[in-house]
């Protein structure tokens, strides 16, 4: 198993099956400590910066709830708006500076390869919170001890994933988790949005099934995981595209009812009209309970690359 100490988490390739067991067992393990007591005191004196130079409502806060509830600090930013980067300042360069106030960095940024780019100039270890349309490991990881949570198992499960594969940095990391298990994989975009083709081709060398098509409820049909995603609005260049592609999929309470009722309705959150709030009364929609996971997921990579579990 990879050694977590010291681990910058910049993508969902570099996990192996037992370091995504592990994962889930610390995260596990953390959730039951939190149904005991409010926090625990596991980091004290220890300081994440979280470097938001793009929106997050979800990520950003698990990100400080957890270290907040393992006992540490947080300094940052959720803009770039007020920051020296502003004024011109480059990544690395901003980088080399938080790096002397803190003990890990969790950052988000709209271009791909940032996260790494972050990486390489800082000593502490650097968590991905999403680089552009590029990966977001954190999300995959809570959405795959979601699974595990609501299904019990991830192996012999056929899991749907709908909307822009194309742009959604969710599913490209999640397919490189779901990759080390027994999983069909149905993708669902329209052909404009498809999951690129070297992921598609990638998985498919590693033995995966993965099957494409532009039906919805046909999918849906075979899904024992329905994972919804959001347009990605603002990887568009062209705002005309994105109006016509913005309504391709939404998924309603009467098409799960009569299509595949039991089937568990996962998606990133934020939702803008591609699940229709009436399904959110199903108790197989866990999307609000996916947003509590990350917490406990996020709690655990914190305490994992700082070696303060094992
Ligand atoms: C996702 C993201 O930012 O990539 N949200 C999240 O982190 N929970 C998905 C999205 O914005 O659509």
């Amino acid at each position: 198993m990879t050694n977590f100490k010291g681990l910058d988490i910049l993508d969902g390739a570099q996990f192996s099956r037992e370091d995504l067991e592990h994962v889930m067992a610390v995260a596990a393990d953390f959730r039951q400590q939190l149904a005991q007591q409010p926090g625990l005191d596991l980091l004290k004196g220890y300081v994440m910066g979280t470097l938001f130079f793009e929106a997050s409502t979800r990520t950003r806060l698990s990100f400080e709830t957890a270290m907040l509830r393992l006992g540490g600090g947080v300094v940052g930013f959720a803009s770039a708006a007020g920051t020296s980067t502003s004024k011109g300042e480059s990544l690395a360069d901003t980088i080399r500076t938080v790096d002397q106030y803190v003990d890990v960095i969790a950052m988000r940024h709209p271009e791909i390869g940032s996260a790494r780019v972050a990486a390489e100039a800082a000593q502490v270890p650097v968590i991905n919170g999403g680089d552009g349309a590029g990966q977001h490991p954190t999300q995959a990881l809570l959405d795959l001890f979601t699974i595990r949570s609501e299904r019990a198992q991830v192996d012999g499960t056929t899991i749907v994933l709908c909307g822009d594969l194309k742009n959604g940095r969710t599913v490209h990391a999640g397919v490189e988790l779901y990759k080390h298990y027994d999983c069909k994989l149905i993708f669902v975009a329209p052909e404009q949005l498809k999951m690129p083709a070297d992921i598609t081709a990638h998985l498919r060398a590693h033995g995966v099934t993965v099957e494409e098509t532009t039906d919805m409820a046909a999918a849906l049909a075979q899904a024992d995981v329905f994972y919804m995603t959001r347009i990605q609005k603002e990887r568009f260049a062209d705002p005309a595209e994105y109006e016509r592609l913005k309504g391709s999929y939404v998924l309603t309470r009467e098409l799960i009812e009569r299509v595949r009722p039991n089937a568990t309705i996962l998606h990133p959150l934020p939702r803008v009209d591609e699940i229709t709030t009436d399904v959110d009364a199903l108790s197989n929609a866990a999307y609000f309970r996916q947003v509590q996971n990350g917490v406990t997921v996020r709690m655990a990579l914190i305490a994992l690359v700082l070696g303060k579990v094992e």
